[in-house]
Order: C-alpha cells, then structure tokens, then sequence
C-alpha cells in the first residue's frame, strides 16, 4: 500500500513538471511549424501549418485542413481566452490562407463541386494531384469551428463587420459542404477507410450546431436554418455509431477492423462542451457511452505493444490509432495518448462543476477498474466514493500524460509515433499536431475549457430512432454517358437518398468513367426506389419511369450494377 501510494505520488509529480516544461516547447514547436516566419517551415505561405518539416519517409510537408484547423484552433483559443494577444495577425493569416485554399481546383472539385473535400495542400497553396484517400469530411468542419470561435469574439468585442466582411465567405462556403454533404460518404481521419467516420460526423455536428447560432447572431436566417435542420440530422445519425457489447462507438462502417479507435476519443474531446453535463447523445467526454468507450479503447493497447507488457490492468498505458495499424510500423501515438488524459481531464472538470457523477450500467465497467464494488448511482460531493474516484481518476488521467512524458526525448520534441517496442520516436518529427495536443491536454489539466457550443440541451428527434435499426452499404454504379460538366447523382425513396431530394441529390463519382459510382448506407431489410438524374448548367434530367427498386439485405454489403434509362 506504502509503496503504491508513492507511485501515485510520483506519477503526479512527473505529470505536473512534464507539463510545466513540456508547455512551451510545444507551443514554440507549433509556431515553427507555421509559414511564413516559422523557423522549420521555410517554403510556407503566410497562415499555412506544415504537417512536420519532415520530407521523406515520411513527406509531411503538406498543408492538411484537419491539422491547420485543429492546430489554429488551439491558438484561436489561447487568443480569445486572452491568454497570448500575440496571436492575432497570425489568426488573420491563417484565415487568409484558408480563404486562399477553399477556392484553388484540386482532385477533389472545384470550390462549389466537392474541392472543399480535399484533404492537403502543397505548402504554396496549390493542389496537391497525386492518388490520396480523398475527400476527407472533416476538414470543412474543423476549419468553421476554428473560425467560428474567432467571430463569436469579434462580435463579442464589437467587430462584427469583419465577422460579416471576411469571415462569414470563408465559413458559408465550409458550412454549406457540410449541410450539403454529410451523408455521403468519406475517408475516415486516418485516410484510409471511405465509410461514414464517427470522428467526421461528431465534428460535423458541432460545426452545423455553432454555424446555426452564429448565422443567426448576424442575420443569415436561411442559412442558419439550413443548419439546423442538418445538425439534428446529424446528431441522430450519430447515435447510430453506438455498438453496445462491449460498449463503445464503431469508429468506421466500414474497413474490416474492430473498429476501436482513437478517432471516437478525439471525438469526444473535440466535441467536449462544459456547459453540456455528461451527455451521452453528443458523446461527452464524461458520458456513459464515452467513459465505457474509453476504456475499450485503452484495453485494446494493452496486450499488443510490448512497452505496456507487465502494466497492471487499471494503469495507463501507451495508445496509438487502432490495434491494426501498421503505418510506419503501427506504432503509439502522442496525440492518442495524449487525448485519454484530456477526455479524462474534461470529464474531471464536468464532474467538479456540478457536484456529483453517475455510475450507469453502460459505464459501470470503467468505474470498477478504481474499486470492484462500486455500483450504480448518483454520488455526490459529500460522499467519500465521489472524493475517491475523483482522486482515482486523476492519476490514471496524469498517467497516461506520463507514459508520453517516459517516451518524450530529453529535447522535448514531439514526433509522430513512438516505438511499440522500446519507446523511442519514430515517423514525422515535430509533428503539429503532437504539439498542439500536448497544449490542449495541458490547459485540460489545469481546468481550463474553451467557448461552449451549444451542446446543451439538445434532443435527438424520435423519428430518428428508426435509423438506428442496422444498415448495410449499398454500392450503386451506373454506366452513364455525359457531356463535359454534366454529373450524375443519386435520389430515392429514404432519407440516406435525400427522400427524392434534387437540390442536394448524391453527387456520383466518375473515376471509372463512363461508370458512375458512389457506396451509401441504407437501412437494412427495406424496399427502396432509386433514381438516377444528370444535371447540367443546373438542369436536371431524369431517368426515365419506372424507378428502379430493390430490397436491401439483411448486413453486409450488396452492388448494383445499372445502365442509363
Ligand atoms: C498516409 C496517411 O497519412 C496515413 O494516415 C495512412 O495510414 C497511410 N497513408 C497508409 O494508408
Ligand atoms: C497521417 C494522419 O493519419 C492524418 O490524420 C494526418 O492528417 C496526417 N498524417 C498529417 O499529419
């Protein structure tokens, strides 16, 4: 016992002294990152993040939307929460850049017909064209939670003509993407699995939440209704993710994997709003389904790196993306480690603020791993289980901050990956998004939370519990012969086709041209009637009578193979 209180003790004191050092040297990490004075990202335009400096094996240097937007969004923070008034001119740089970015042709689209999906850019802010897991979903999202956090606090300090002048261009464009697009489907985070991604769709939600209320601080009715009605489908969509055996949210629909991943982690922490108690809809870091998620999460880490061998079962330990990766060797990652101690953190912060925490029997697994007696309940402060746990669940948060902190080399960098095997750092150097991570997993700690977002207080529709029955994953091709400029897309008879929609039908990919094709989740066991039409110069054709039908499957996935009508 002595001797298990001293370890407590000391996890503590190297998380507490990791953090006080480890701070700014990830913050100036970060800004080197950054063009175009940044000390490593000579080449850089003004506003544009490098993904690392790092240029072969692997070739970082890139622009990712998903990087800048989580990086600038750690620095929006900072600013806005007065805590660096340097920032500014770096903000407006980079909202420039995005600016710059949303509009330059890539292989994604042009700015209105799907670019805003491409995931990275050369470092001059031209496309990059080679093969990539494209579009990536998230993106667009990202970068309008970024940006929006910075008009809430123009508005807020009486700047609203630069909200309305300069930035609300730059966030109808990104905002419109997601309303229009959030049912089709994308590569995942990790940009590997072309599926719906529980990651996307949570950030997703949170955008739409904060472009409706924005849209309607500066009288953009249209669109922020728009928004809202995609933000409840979405937040019903999302309860759908939900696997209950053993408890936690599949990360991908599709891929073949457990789909345990720290994509549902970052979810939760990039979802996180104080103001939202623990709400299991929006998957907040202290609900049920996030702490249970969690600890699936932590546990799929446990026997497969050698580094966690011989750690005991309550203790932390170092994660990576999922227990199947094997990019660059399919090692832990900081910025997943990372991200437990901060979901931790945040619950923490939650738990603190209203006085109490609830055991359910969805989290009742993750509370038992601190005491095997623990049952369900409401415990509030003046209960000494409340005052335990909070204790319990501090250091096991701080230890995961202290696994890192063991790999992290003596310079303080911050690379990619550390090695499964002995630790050391391995893939991208100084990787942004390392640093920006060891920031927000550090203000966690310290209790500090960002703007809410408007989690509060919000219902999933009932009519959306049908679409959490099962799906399967429809791939429709239609061999179709176009003019230059005419598309094909998909309508039909439920919701996932628009429920006979024609103002945002199912864009079709023409890769395989003259093959036109796109994979869309349907509800199981349905009959469904479908229809291709061509639109060009925004005239829409359709097939001709009947519609086609057919009857989904009862799992798995079906092809169907059609010609033109
Ligand atoms: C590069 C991507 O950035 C990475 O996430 C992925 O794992 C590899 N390509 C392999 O597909
Ligand atoms: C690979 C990661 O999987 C992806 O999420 C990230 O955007 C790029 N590397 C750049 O850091």
């Amino acid at each position: 016992m002595r001797r298990f209180l001293l370890t407590l003790l000391a996890v503590k004191a190297v998380c507490s002294t990791y953090v006080a050092t480890e701070s700014p040297i990830s913050k100036a990490g970060l800004l080197a990152n950054i063009g175009s004075s940044g000390s490593l990202s000579s080449g850089a335009y003004p506003g544009i993040v490098i993904a690392s400096p790092s240029t072969t094996n692997p070739n970082y240097l890139y622009t990712w939307v998903r990087d800048s937007s989580l990086v600038f969004k750690t620095l929006i923070d900072q600013y806005t929460l007065g805590q660096d008034t340097s920032l500014r001119s770096l903000i407006d740089s980079f909202v420039q850049a995005e600016a710059t970015i949303q509009q330059v042709t890539n292989p994604s689209g042009t700015v209105s017909t799907g670019g805003l999906g491409e995931p990275k850019f050369y470092i001059n802010e031209t496309a990059f064209e080679g093969p990539w897991g494209r579009p990536q979903r998230d993106g667009p999202a990202l970068r309008s939670t970024a940006i929006i956090t910075y008009a809430d606090w123009l508005i807020a300090d009486g700047n609203t003509s630069h909200v309305t002048g300069t930035l609300w261009p730059v966030l109808q464009l990104d905002l419109d993407y997601v309303a229009n697009n959030w049912n089709q489907t994308t590569f995942d985070l990790w940009e590997e699995i072309d599926s719906s991604s529980f990651f996307t769709t949570a950030v997703q939600h949170r955008a739409l939440r904060q472009g409706a209320s924005l849209a309607t601080a500066i009288g953009q009715t249209t669109s922020a209704s728009q928004y809202t009605t995609q933000a409840d489908n979405l937040l019903c969509f999302l309860q759908s993710y939900w696997t209950p055996s053993p408890g936690f949210m599949t990360a991908n629909t599709g891929g073949g994997r457990s789909g345990i991943d720290a994509n549902t982690v970052l979810a939760s922490i990039h979802t996180f709003d104080v103001n939202a108690g623990c709400d299991d809809t929006t998957f907040q870091p202290c609900s049920d389904k996030a702490l249970s998620n969690l600890k699936t999460y932590v546990d799929s880490f446990r026997n497969i790196y050698s580094i966690n061998f011989g750690i005991i079962a309550n203790a932390a330990v170092a994660t990576g993306r999922y227990q199947e990766d094997v990019y660059q060797g399919g090692n832990p990652w900081y910025l997943a480690t990372f991200a437990v101690a901060e979901q931790l953190y945040d619950a923490l912060i939650v738990w603190n603020k209203q006085g109490s925490l609830t055991i359910t029997s969805t989290s009742l697994g993750f509370f038992q791993q601190f005491d095997t007696s623990l049952t369900i309940g409401t415990y509030t402060t003046s209960s000494s289980t409340f005052t335990s746990l909070m204790s319990a669940i501090k250091t096991f948060a701080d230890g995961f901050v202290a696994v890192s902190a063991q790999y992290t080399p003596s310079d303080g960098s911050l690379s990619e990956q550390y090695s499964r095997s002995n630790g050391s750092p391995l893939s991208a150097i100084d990787l942004t998004w390392s640093y920006a991570s060891a920031l927000t997993v550090s203000a966690a700690r310290a209790g500090q939370t960002s703007a809410s977002w408007g989690a509060n207080g919000l219902t999933v529709s009932s009519s959306c519990l049908t679409s959490n029955a099962p799906t399967v994953s429809i791939e429709f091709n239609v061999n179709a012969t176009t003019l230059l400029g005419e598309n094909i897309y998909l309508t039909g008879s439920v919701s996932a086709l628009t429920n006979w929609g024609t103002s945002n039908p199912i864009l079709l990919s023409s890769v395989s041209y003259p093959i036109w094709s796109t994979t869309v989740n349907l509800p199981a066991n349905t009959e469904i009637q479908y229809k291709y039409i061509r639109i060009y110069n925004g005239q829409v054709t359709w097939e001709s009578d009947p519609n086609n039908e057919f009857t989904t499957g009862a799992s798995g996935a079906q092809t169907l193979n059609d010609v033109w009508r």
